[in-house]
């Protein structure tokens, strides 16, 4: 009999007032053997909280005794991270499935792990019950550290198991990290969301709102500074609610930042801002530049107040132009990016209009554009539709035509200019060819020496083009 702990999407979808319960992760010595001998492979879909889950899924694993390996056909154990954003992540993730089921037949001992957000969603979990039993594992996003202990019975009756928590979720400190990038690393500030943004399944699946403690925070700032790091991305899907759970009015992003500010790490971003608790106090933080880039991802979804009030996004177009010139007007060197989904339900051509003045307006120098998905238990998926899907298409072709010249645009401005630029990619079939990123965030293709690697180096622009800029380390 398989052992079922099953998602509840009614329950994962309520608040409480109660605080976070916070605990330190141990590890049970009866699982540090648990891995001896076996290898694993994990492949991650989503976005940055999905890669520092898996480089926790994958720290814990190593100090169980696994091997992680990168080939998917050398493991005992493969991993897949997923992502519910979006029907057609969700479709990626049912292909992988379905191919995973041949990979079972000619090698026999391999186990199929699924993880992440669309663990969360009953219907997958129904899809799995009833029609992928090849599937070994069902782990949610609120219990990896439990991973260990399903292996281990699953190592004793080899039955199918699911395990996905539904409730507000936890903040689970020193869960072990096997960074997957040597001069970068995602620290999660915030987990969880209260949004509630009308399309949006994140509240579903990740929880609600719950910060690490300040103090926690920092230290894990100061020492990968001291490990050697060169920058630090802060994680959360609204990293501007940032202490609002903690019951200290004195604890914001913005004072956070201001702490992590003085620390010797060269370069510190976030991920992602809500633009309603984007605070002026943040904007004039941010202004003090040193470690602080010049780089604010800053998701706007529309430029219609009248979709912004259906997605309950809770601001105005005003409300962010204004918010955004006064971040041009402290941050003059600033560039900012944005997410925008077309095709809302009842979305109008003059909406969509309102949508493509508002990127001009902005001046954003990039952005990801989506075609609005429908999910599961969302309010937005119980609206009347009446846009089409071409007409969909279209708007999204046309709006990516805007945001592809603001693209540019942005890359141009750096032309014979020098920029500090962190070293971090090699090309795969050249090996003098290099890559890094510009405090702004803009990709440069470099001719480096490996020596280079992990240093912030000044280069000299001499091309821009849409995508990646082109130039020369000044020695
Ligand atoms: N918490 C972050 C990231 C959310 S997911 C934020 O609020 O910005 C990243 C982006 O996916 C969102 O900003 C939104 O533009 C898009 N997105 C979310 N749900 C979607 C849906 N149902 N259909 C299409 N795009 C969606
Ligand atoms: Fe989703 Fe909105 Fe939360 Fe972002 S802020 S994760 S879009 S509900
Ligand atoms: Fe996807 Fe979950 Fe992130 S739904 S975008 S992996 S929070």
């Amino acid at each position: 009999m398989a052992d079922q702990h099953l998602p509840d999407l009614i329950k994962a979808g309520k608040r409480t007032k109660k605080p976070a319960i916070k605990r330190e992760f141990k590890l049970d010595p009866a699982f540090l053997s648990l891995g001896k001998g076996r290898r694993f492979f994990i492949k991650t879909h989503g976005c940055q909280a999905n890669e520092a889950d898996s480089e926790m899924i994958a720290g814990l694993l190593i100090m169980c005794g696994f091997t992680q390996v990168d080939i998917l056909e050398d493991a005992d154990f493969v991993i897949i991270n997923t992502c519910a954003i979006r029907e057609n992540a969700e479709n990626k993730v049912y292909g992988e499935i379905g191919r995973l089921k041949d990979l079972k037949r000619s090698h026999k001992n391999v186990k199929l792990i699924m993880a992440g957000c669309m663990m969360q969603e009953e219907s997958v979990v129904d899809r799995i019950l009833k029609t992928f039993k090849h599937v070994d594992i069902v782990i949610g996003t609120h219990n990896i550290d439990k991973l260990p202990e399903m292996i281990a019975s699953l190592d004793e009756n080899h039955a199918q198991r699911i395990e996905v928590e539904s409730g507000e979720g936890e903040v689970i400190e020193h869960i072990p990290v096997a960074r997957s990038h040597r001069y970068k690393a995602w620290v999660n500030i915030i987990y969880g969301c209260d949004e509630f943004c009308t399309y949006c399944v994140v509240p579903y699946t990740r929880g609600k709102e719950r910060s690490r403690q300040l103090d926690a925070i920092v230290d894990e700032v100061r020492n990968l500074a001291i490990e050697g790091y060169q920058e630090v991305t802060l994680l959360g899907q609204n990293v501007n609610a940032y202490g609002q759970d903690l019951g200290d009015a004195k604890v914001t992003f913005a004072e956070l930042l201001r702490r992590l500010h003085e620390l010797p790490i060269p370069r510190i971003r976030f991920t992602t801002s809500h633009p309603k608790d984007f605070s002026k106090e943040l904007v004039d933080v941010l202004a003090l530049g040193g470690n602080l880039m010049p780089y604010i991802h800053l998701p706007v979804q529309s430029g219609s107040n009248r979709i912004l009030k259906a997605m309950n996004r809770k601001y105005t177009r005003e409300q962010y132009l204004e918010l955004v010139d006064y971040i041009y007007q402290k941050i003059p060197t600033v560039s900012l990016t944005t997410d925008i989904i077309v095709g809302f339900p009842q979305e109008t051509e003059n909406d969509f209009q309102e949508t493509l003045s508002l990127v001009e307006e902005a001046r954003f120098e990039g952005a990801y554009t989506f075609v609005y998905s429908p999910r599961p238990n969302t309010p937005a998926a119980r609206l009347y539709d009446d846009v089409t899907q071409d007409e969909k298409k279209a708007r999204l072709y046309r709006l990516n035509e805007v945001v592809n010249a603001g693209y540019k645009t942005g890359n141009v401005r750096f032309l014979d200019s020098i920029v500090d630029v962190l070293i971090e990619g090699k090309s795969k079939t050249d090996p003098n060819h290099f890559s890094g990123y510009t405090p702004n965030q803009k990709i440069v293709n470099l001719v480096a020496e490996e020596s280079d690697l992990g240093r912030i180096l000044p280069v000299k622009i001499t091309k821009a083009m849409t995508w990646s800029l082109k130039g020369e380390i000044v020695r």
